[in-house]
């Protein structure tokens, strides 16, 4: 018999939602064995608010066109968060960048995924940039966030051989295909009180890891042991 679920997340988005999708569809399976209690987006056009009616998800719209400033908007974000009250905030293809002042409040609760591996390619526009600067590997990252932009400790890598005939697009694909195994995953090792952040540490099964678990080749290579 399924475990009861007794945490929940929010999923902020701005897109297409794909990340999110996988995201459902692991709660679904039990892969997450919490609640997905609210999906909010800053654009009201996001696919990903249809894909959570679709799994009878609360759907929110915050605008941000609507507050004049970042401070505001993050106001209004935070106070429909608290309401939801959730253990954890996923940030899934979330194009805002947040206020010190939310990170702050969300400290430690905070996870994003960034398709490159970090702290290579920070930013916009990864793919290409990878494929402009000719490297043979490329890939994804789930990453606590702080107060740096992508700079947070990085809990898991999926890595991808770019091609010689790869496009923006096929590559775009493959790094997608990726980021759908490893951040279910990383969300359950935090639902399931294994995966911690610390003063900026991170730790995995209570031991601190210097490096993130890799994701190669259709197999996880857990971070060695460093304390
Ligand atoms: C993903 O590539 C993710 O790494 C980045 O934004 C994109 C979101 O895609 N942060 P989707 O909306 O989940 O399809």
């Amino acid at each position: 018999m399924a475990k009861p679920r007794n945490k929940s997340f929010v999923v902020l988005i701005s897109g297409s939602g794909s990340n999110l999708q996988a995201i459902i569809d692991a709660v679904a399976r039990h892969q997450i064995n919490a609640s997905i209690s609210g999906v909010i987006s800053n654009r009201a056009d996001a696919f990903g608010l249809e894909r959570a009616r679709q799994a009878g998800i609360t759907d929110i719209v915050i605008d941000h066109t609507q507050y004049s400033t970042r401070q505001d908007f993050d106001q209004a974000l935070s106070e429909t968060i608290n309401k939801l009250g959730p253990d954890l905030i996923v940030l899934a293809g979330f194009m805002r960048i947040l206020s010190n002042e939310f990170i702050d409040q969300f400290k430690e609760k905070l996870l994003n995924i960034h398709p490159s591996l970090l702290p290579r390619y920070k930013g916009l526009h990864t793919h290409r940039r990878v494929l402009e600067a000719g490297d043979s590997m490329h890939g994804a990252s789930v990453h606590f966030v702080n107060n740096e932009l992508d700079s947070g400790p990085v809990v898991i890598q999926a890595e991808v051989a770019v091609k010689d005939n790869d496009t923006e697009s096929t590559l775009t694909q493959r790094v997608h295909q990726l980021e759908h195994i490893i951040y279910p995953m990383a969300i359950q090792w935090f639902i399931d009180g294994r995966l911690k952040m610390n003063n900026n540490q991170l730790f995995l099964d209570n031991k601190l890891i210097t490096h993130p678990a890799r994701w190669i080749s259709n197999t996880l290579q857990l971070p060695e042991e460093t304390a």
